[in-house]
């Protein structure tokens, strides 16, 4: 009966451990980060608000600085901080209030490849319908410091709204306002329009590549070659990317990471909160927001678990035998403890 109470209270111990304090040390050492919101709208909108609410409790502390030259440094660098995050706001709200009006819009996929052909194949390849890139790889990196993608899986890989987005803020879309500006110009110019009626144009070309992204399921791995790869290398699956190193380094600031075992090192659920929004959990980061839809993202993650760790069901399965064997050799000792002690009675 003895036993049985220490193992009733060893189990009670394990269970508070592993379904109380490891989560809450998890949480505390780790701040929340709300998984991707596909409605991009929102998560720009609410993101940006919870910017200006920090802004505005650094200035609230500095305003209880003692009044000395150091309040007034802090007073300053807290309102520059709260003037920027009240600009990103509104231009946050503008641009999706603009993306609401293209998406009422019934784009025209003819006349959108003909905007097409005249403003983006300058930049970008779209092979299948036989627009070859207009330059190779290595003059890309060499002219816009990464290799510019071809767009012909585009409207089946990204986010519909995004692309909208993309096309008329590439900067916002991608959220870099922090990195890029007027002196700084980002290497995809935006779309000023091409004649006609600015929105209508844009839902056009989006139209067009919703028409020529005509695969029925984009997988896993043509997600990360269009999406990542000119960034990242994936060695694992023998994917070494698009881009020459030292040019992208100097666009991004850093050395973008090999994939190969980012699933392992940072869990699905990271994946899954980082591509969407990767300001969310690196303030100031170079990487740029990818803009997948949902079922895109979830390939993805799928395949960069197939690469990364393809032994995780067996490691399961493992799991499960080695507990039955525990609890049949538990009862095993118990029985043959009884029977020892029986006879010595
Ligand atoms: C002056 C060159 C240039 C033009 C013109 C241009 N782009 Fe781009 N585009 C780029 C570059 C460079 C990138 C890659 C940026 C990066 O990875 O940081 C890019 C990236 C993209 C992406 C991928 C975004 C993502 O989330 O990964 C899409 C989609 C795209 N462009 C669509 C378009 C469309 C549609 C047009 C025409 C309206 C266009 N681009 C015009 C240079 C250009
Ligand atoms: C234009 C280049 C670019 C593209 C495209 C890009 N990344 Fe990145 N990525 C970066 C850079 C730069 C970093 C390093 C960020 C840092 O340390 O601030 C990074 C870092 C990461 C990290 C590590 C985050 C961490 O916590 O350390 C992951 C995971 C990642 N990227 C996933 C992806 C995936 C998945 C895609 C495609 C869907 C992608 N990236 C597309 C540039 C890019």
């Amino acid at each position: 009966m003895k036993e049985l109470k220490i193992l009733v209270v060893l189990i009670i111990f394990t269970f508070i451990t592993y379904y109380g304090i490891e989560p809450f040390a998890h949480t505390q050492m780790n701040p929340y980060v709300a998984p991707a919101n596909f409605d991009m709208e929102q998560e720009d909108i609410e993101l940006a608000d919870v910017k200006i609410k920090e802004a505005q409790k650094a200035l609230t502390s500095a305003e209880k600085i003692e009044a000395t030259q150091e309040q007034q440094k802090a007073l300053d660098a807290a309102q520059k901080d709260l003037d920027a995050a009240e600009e990103s706001f509104a231009s946050y709200k503008g641009l999706w209030e603009s993306v609401k009006e293209i998406k009422a819009l019934e784009g025209n996929a003819t006349m959108g490849n003909e905007i097409f052909s005249m403003t983006c194949i300058s930049c970008h390849g779209l092979k299948s319908q036989g627009f070859e890139p207009p330059f190779d790889d290595a003059l890309s990196s060499e002219a816009y410091g990464v290799v510019v993608p071809d767009l012909g899986k585009a409207g089946a890989i990204y986010d519909k709204n995004f692309l909208a987005a993309l096309i008329i803020n590439p900067v916002h879309a991608l959220k870099l306002g922090h990195k890029f500006n007027d002196e700084e110009p980002f290497p995809m110019t935006e779309f000023f329009g091409f004649g006609g009626d600015l929105n209508q144009e844009v839902a056009d070309i989006v139209a067009y590549l919703q028409s020529v992204a005509t695969q029925e399921e984009v997988s896993g791995k043509e997600v990360f070659e269009d999406a990542c790869l000119r960034c990242h290398d994936l060695k694992y699956d023998n994917l070494l990317r698009s881009t020459e190193q030292t040019a992208l380094e100097g666009y991004m600031g850093s050395n973008p990471p090999d994939l190969s075992m980012m699933i392992r090192a940072r869990s699905a659920e990271y994946l899954k909160t980082f591509i969407n929004d990767p300001q969310k959990n690196i303030p100031g980061t170079s990487m740029p927001r990818v803009g997948l839809n949902e079922k895109s993202q979830n390939n993805l993650i799928s395949y960069l678990e197939q690469v990364g760790d393809s032994k995780k069901s067996e490691r399961t399965t493992l799991g499960y035998y080695l507990i039955g064997f525990f609890i049949i050799l538990s009862v095993l000792a118990y029985l043959w403890k009884n029977a020892v002690w029986k006879e010595l009675h």
